[in-house]
């Protein structure tokens, strides 16, 4: 090896022995060498980043700076020429001769750059840096969705969710103004009712509903810079009375019986035969006799009732 192999080579960069440290000494201000004051910026959707990059050494009097935005396989020219390129022209701009602002980011914005400068007069006549840059965006009012009845004993599900935050929402449920624990058995305050509540997918199930669960929900999606609520909505909880849906059915049952009598009689009795011709008495004995049964029974229970069985 030449010593100029051992001081390129990245062995010498990993950490070597003294030996080789004493050979490069002389070589090593010769390379020009990049570094960042911060390789992993955060930043807030339409503020005002720094992608530091910063020439600890170099010999080259005018190295060649770029930047480049590399998104999955997609590269594109930053700063080329010393220009800024695309639609960084109007936000962004070269501070301290490397580093990149970008005055106003957007959230397309997240990607990594790299900041590659070339110094042909060095040893090392290259070096690059890499800065992946977060742009955190606020949640926006989540979509709720609750259901508005549930019989006493069912299942309900509750979903909430929001596609816009960055990073991703969490949620979190309130009934009655009252913020829900992931699961009801984790505190006796909630022991009546039956739900687990996912705060990574935001749905909140209950196993069995109760008189208790009924009243208004909402949701708030939350991340780590902002929340947002969605409009509340109510939960009705509904008895199911077994013994009125019975008298329903049996209700319905005896009337079909007697509607079946009642055509069978009118038929033997020679009525359906004789009076085909005047079109008149097939109708009237059968029918009114059924919308009298139902009418009696009391009418709003009852159609509740037959439509649940149905
Ligand atoms: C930043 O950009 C957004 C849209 O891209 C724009 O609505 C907003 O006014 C800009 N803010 C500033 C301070 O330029
Ligand atoms: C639970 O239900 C019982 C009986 O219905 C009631 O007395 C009690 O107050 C309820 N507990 C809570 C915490 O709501």
């Amino acid at each position: 090896l030449t010593r100029e192999q051992v001081c390129n080579s990245r062995s010498y960069e990993l950490g070597c022995s003294y030996s080789r440290l004493f050979i490069c000494i002389g070589y090593r201000i010769l390379a020009v060498e990049l570094t960042s004051s911060n390789k992993k910026p955060v930043v807030q959707e339409f503020q005002r980043v720094e992608l530091s990059c910063i020439i600890k050494s170099t010999t080259t009097a005018n190295p060649r700076i770029e930047w480049k935005k590399i998104k999955g396989d997609d590269k594109t020219y930053v700063f080329f020429d010393n220009k800024i390129q695309g639609d960084f022209v109007t936000r962004a701009e070269i501070l301290s001769r490397t580093s990149l602002v970008i005055k106003n980011v957007t959230r397309m914005d997240t990607a990594t750059y790299r900041c590659e400068v070339a110094a042909p007069d060095d040893e090392n006549i290259a070096d690059e840096i890499s800065i992946q840059l977060t742009v955190q965006v606020k949640p926006v009012a989540p979509r709720c969705r609750v259901p508005k009845a549930v019989p006493v004993g069912k299942t309900a599900t509750l979903h909430c969710h929001e596609n816009e935050g960055y990073p991703e929402s969490t949620y979190s449920w309130y009934h009655n103004s009252e913020p829900l624990p992931t699961d009801s058995k984790s505190n006796p305050k909630f022991r009546n009712s039956s739900f687990i509540l996912n705060p990574g997918t935001g749905t909140l199930v209950f196993a069995a509903v109760q008189k208790g669960d009924a009243g208004r929900y909402y949701c708030i999606a939350t991340n780590d810079v902002g929340s947002a609520k969605c409009e509340e909505q109510e939960m009705e909880i509904y008895d199911l009375n077994i013994g009125g849906i019975i008298g329903g059915v049996l209700v319905v049952v005896v009337v079909l019986v007697l509607i079946t009598l009642g055509i069978c009689c009118a038929y033997r009795r020679g009525y359906f035969v004789n009076n085909k011709q005047t079109g008149k008495s097939y109708k009237t004995p059968a029918k009114p006799d059924g919308v009298n049964y139902i009418q009696t029974d009391d009418e709003g229970d009852f159609r509740h009732k037959s439509s649940f069985v149905i």
